[in-house]
């Protein structure tokens, strides 16, 4: 048996691509597959099991951080206040330790492709932060390889701040929400915008004919690091479509119980 959170499972076999000694496959028989990566639930099925995602906390989740995401993130400023506040012991075997490369894995690529939509950082000349969220069909984030994502970026107020911003600074940083199971996976990379003439077979590749939006350009996003986050502070929120999926059996019910009932009501005798 593994613990995985407060919640223990039968091990499975240890993933191919998996970069951390907690990372497991679990089957469970209803839920189907279940990925258990640095302590927090990725279940492939995402809705069946929504409710189950337990609380995990922050130290669980933080003893398997990548190197390349300290490296990153633990700026000399990050590594003060850390020391100030009593973490920064912990945190520096990080830093330390053997140097590993971050590789986008099938429970990574799983997760990305359920995603429809994610939030994007740019960095501008002025130093300033800018967040965007960008939506697209549920998948529109591609992974092209281990160490690369794609999307295609669609017109739309033409300010093209982040489009600007990544011209001047390649720095990305994403992050990507999955509400019902309380999961997030904070993504950095470099970002290189592709015009649509220039390679019309990878934009032909990230475009969905299907869904209004032109497509203006590819994000290219090498990958540099990744790190899943712990569940805490997660809202659990269901987007309509997910919410359906329970709505519809009730529905159901309901329209059976009220025919039931005006066929009651129907009978002689039966009426009030
Ligand atoms: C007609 C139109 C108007 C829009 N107006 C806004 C807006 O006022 N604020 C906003 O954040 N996004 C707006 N959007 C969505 C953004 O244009 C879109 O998310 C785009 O990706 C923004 O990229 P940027 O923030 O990197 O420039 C609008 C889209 C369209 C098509």
């Amino acid at each position: 048996m593994a613990r995985c959170g407060s919640e223990a499972f039968q091990l499975g076999h240890l993933h191919k691509n998996a970069q951390s000694v907690k990372s497991i496959q679990t089957t469970i028989p209803y839920f189907g597959i279940i990925y258990c990566r640095k302590g927090i639930f990725c279940n492939t099925k995402a809705l069946t099991s929504f409710t189950s995602t337990p609380g995990l906390c922050p130290v669980e989740m933080e003893n398997s951080m990548s190197r390349p995401f300290a490296e990153i993130s633990f700026t000399p400023s990050v590594r003060a206040t850390q020391a100030r506040n009593g973490s920064a012991e912990g945190y520096a075997k990080f830093l330390a330790g053997a140097t590993q490369e971050d590789l986008i894995s099938p429970v990574e690529a799983s997760f990305i492709a359920q995603r429809d939509g994610f939030y994007q950082a740019t960095v501008s000349e002025t130093g300033w932060p800018y967040v965007q969220f960008r939506g697209g069909p549920a998948g529109f984030l591609k992974v092209l390889d281990e160490r690369t994502l794609a999307y295609a970026d669609f017109r739309g107020n033409r300010q093209y701040l982040s489009a600007g911003n990544l011209q001047n600074n390649d720095r990305v940083s994403l992050i990507l929400m999955d509400y019902p199971n309380r999961r997030r996976l904070k993504i950095w990379g470099r970002a290189k915008l592709v015009d649509g003439a220039d390679d019309p077979a990878l934009m032909q590749h990230l475009s969905d004919p299907n869904y209004r939006g032109h497509p203006e350009r590819a994000i290219v996003i090498k990958l540099e690091a990744m790190d899943w986050n712990c569940t805490q502070h997660i809202p659990q929120r269901l987007t309509l479509e997910e919410f359906e999926e329970y709505m519809a059996p009730l529905r159901d019910e309901l329209a059976e119980l009220k025919a039931r009932n005006a066929d009651q009501k129907d009978k002689p005798g039966q009426q009030r």
